[in-house]
């Protein structure tokens, strides 16, 4: 048995990260959502940068990106990531690594269209993560999209979400004098029953 209570009460780990994230939107100054997704390159080699959650479904977290940017390459390629979120205001912090697949379907259409005109149509500007020559040829690309795309563009097929499963998550909280608290959810693959275990700081 554990001693978790608190704001740690409960066994499902996406109702903690929920309600979790839903006191940090309360308390953060911006982007409560953002989490730094770790990827690896064909080489094995580490890449990292923020991106912003937008669904914790029954059992997985759902975001959104360009489908040929560096980080979807490696998304695809791994079929593995993992992100971590940091709550300053809290000082807290989440934990997640799992597997990956692409959330290209009617999900995706909906958020897509649920997203102001202008970065719709940004999506279908910006040839994310390749070379640009300058500020002026991205704004020149925008100009163009908004001609070709009307005030309803589709979503394009280059951009969409991606699925990540896990198969760990770890909450973190501050405590006094660096012993904090840590609760880690494992299971050696989706479906299976959690195990959860108190770790040492
Ligand atoms: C707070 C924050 C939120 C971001 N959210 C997203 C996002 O949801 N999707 C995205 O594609 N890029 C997002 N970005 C930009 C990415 O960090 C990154 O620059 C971009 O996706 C290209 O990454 P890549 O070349 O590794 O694919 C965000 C950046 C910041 C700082």
């Amino acid at each position: 048995m554990s001693d978790r209570s608190g704001i740690f009460a409960g066994d499902d780990p996406f109702a903690i990260a929920r309600s979790w994230l839903a006191e940090a939107e309360r308390t953060e100054v911006n982007d409560a959502n953002a989490i730094a997704l770790a990827t690896v390159d064909a080489d094995g080699l580490p890449n990292v940068r923020m991106v912003l959650l937008k669904d914790i479904e029954a059992d997985a977290f759902v975001f959104y990106t360009n489908y040929e940017s560096a980080k979807a390459r490696e998304l695809d390629g791994a079929g593995k990531a993992a992100f971590v979120m940091h709550w300053k205001s809290l000082r807290r912090q989440v934990r997640v690594r799992g597997l990956i697949s692409r959330e290209d379907g009617p999900q995706a259409d909906d958020y897509y269209a649920s997203r102001s005109l202008k970065s719709r149509l940004g999506a279908w500007a910006s040839r994310q993560s390749r070379p640009l020559s300058s500020r002026a040829a991205l704004m020149a690309e925008v100009a163009k999209v908004t001609a070709a795309k009307g005030p309803n563009p589709p979503r394009p097929p280059f951009w969409g979400g991606f699925r990540l499963v896990p198969v760990e998550i770890e909450f973190w909280a501050d405590g006094a004098f660096r012993l904090h608290d840590r609760f880690a959810w494992r299971r050696a693959q989706p479906g299976d029953k959690w195990e959860i275990q108190r770790l040492n700081p």
